[in-house]
């Protein structure tokens, strides 16, 4: 039932109309793998003219073929086994945009032991297994090619390993999940409550198939890890990245955090330290007035600081269909100009997958959140305490925190309900979280009612 003029789904078969293509399979024709193929139609002349040949869609597979056949069109092979299409001789590349990192790993090994390259949106892949697949594509002479996989439309990947090459990368500290700054967007400009802005961004296609990737800060803490990574030509472990997401944030902070000059964002912070590597995800105060606390909606910003380009902000739209696709299909380019698969050759003038060819790549040790040292927000609700409402500074000062920004906040809506909030010294978490605990017990107050870190980049 399914056309099929591009190619016969039996092993040797061929088709005129693809000679010289780059033959493309596509396992997914969901959000991404829908506007993929559109702009693969849709500018097919002037990808050709950039590729220095045509990119042909010749098979893609999915759960619901009936769907995916409206999806790619007549001329292209459907088949609902994944495995025919990584194992089929007459695909050059395969696309990867199913997501989940079982299934989808093993056809992503399947497919470059088969010797075809991979391009892939998927971060949860790379980040927690990108050292075995990388390795086998090293070692099979092919490319995985992961644009899409980080702001989908900011070409990050690209600017580290190539625009950035001879840098010296210091901190990257990014927006880089396009759902929670939705969600806070949201909540903060027009009042929305948490769940009705998770429910909005799932309807327009931002959210991942589990949204908790996205609001527990996993889904930024992937792209975080693959960002620092080529950032500093490292490997990094992903169960060392600090993750912690927005969904303990209450509104009342970004209330407060406005009055003391700041805006709250779910940001991925990755900086290179003398002997150490910072990777960490979690809300955090930036000044009102930077680039990042401009960066509303789905969009995504990246702050890069480099030692000769100095700092470069990078910014464009962080989740959607065509958006993800503009990735995927660059990454296509950049494998259509990479001549034959297998060509240890040409493989080894690619850019390394993580930036620093396989040798070099280092392994620095990821701190630990409570080591890393940072300015930090702190909320009392001393309502009920008149003797520390007067005193908490000093009360903080005595025990090793130093304040250097206070306020005292009335609630928009609730007139009874005030918070005094201040800004401590650069100070280790760990040695806070100390102090807080110690003050609360020697005073028999209330504990702070939040702790936030907070960046100034400067
Ligand atoms: N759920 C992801 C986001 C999609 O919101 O950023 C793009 O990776």
């Amino acid at each position: 039932m399914f056309q099929n003029s591009c190619l016969s789904v039996s092993p040797d078969a061929s088709d005129a109309a693809c000679l010289g293509a780059l033959r493309v399979g596509l396992i997914g024709t969901g959000v991404v793998g829908s506007g993929t193929c559109q702009v693969l139609q849709r500018n097919a002349e002037l990808i050709a003219q950039r590729a220095g040949r045509p990119i042909r869609l010749v098979m893609a597979t999915a759960r619901n073929l009936h769907k995916a056949a409206q999806v790619v069109g007549p001329g292209v092979a459907l088949v609902s086994d994944p495995w025919v299409l990584v194992r089929h001789p007459g695909i050059d590349v395969v696309v990867e945009v199913m997501g989940g990192v079982g299934l989808a790993k093993d056809l992503v090994l399947e497919a470059i032991a088969q010797g075809k390259h991979v391009v892939t949106a998927n971060k949860a892949l790379l980040a927690e297994h990108g050292a075995e697949i990388f390795a086998a594509a090293d070692a099979c002479g092919v490319v995985v090619a992961y644009e899409a996989a980080v702001a989908v439309s900011i070409p990050i990947i690209k600017a580290l390993r190539e625009g950035l090459a001879a840098n010296r990368i210091h901190e990257l500290v990014g927006i880089v999940n396009g759902t929670s700054n939705f969600i806070l967007t949201k909540m903060q400009d027009e009042g929305l409550s948490f769940a009705a802005a998770v429910r909005l961004a799932t309807e327009l296609g931002y959210a991942e198939a589990d949204p908790s990737f996205d609001v527990e800060g996993i889904d930024a803490a992937h792209k975080t890890a693959l960002l620092a990574a080529n950032a500093f030509g490292a490997d990094v472990p992903f169960a060392r990245v600090h993750a912690q997401g927005i969904t303990a944030l209450d509104p009342w902070d970004m209330v407060c955090a406005e009055a003391l000059g700041y805006r709250i964002k779910l940001l991925g912070i990755a900086r290179q330290c003398a002997d150490a590597i910072e990777v960490r995800v979690h809300p955090t105060l930036v000044p009102q007035a930077h680039w990042l606390a401009q960066v509303q909606g789905s969009m995504n910003g990246i702050w890069v600081s480099a030692d000769a380009a100095g700092p470069t902000f990078h910014y464009g739209a962080g989740a959607g269909s065509q958006t993800t696709a503009s990735a995927v299909v660059a990454d296509l380019i950049d494998v259509a100009r990479c001549g034959a698969a297998g060509d240890a050759g040409r493989a080894a003038l690619r850019v390394p997958h993580r930036s620093v060819q396989p040798a070099a790549l280092r392994r620095w040790p990821v701190m630990p959140i409570g080591q890393v040292t940072s300015r930090h927000y702190l909320r009392f609700e001393l309502g009920g305490h008149p003797a520390l409402e007067a005193e908490w500074p000093s009360w903080l000062q005595a025990h090793g925190v130093e304040l250097q920004h206070m306020a005292q906040v009335t609630h928009p809506e609730q007139a009874h309900r005030k918070a005094w909030v201040g800004l401590t010294a650069s100070m280790r978490g760990d040695d806070l979280t100390r102090a807080l605990a110690s003050l609360s017990e020697q005073t028999g107050g209330p504990a702070a009612a939040a702790v936030l870190r907070v960046e100034d980049l400067a």
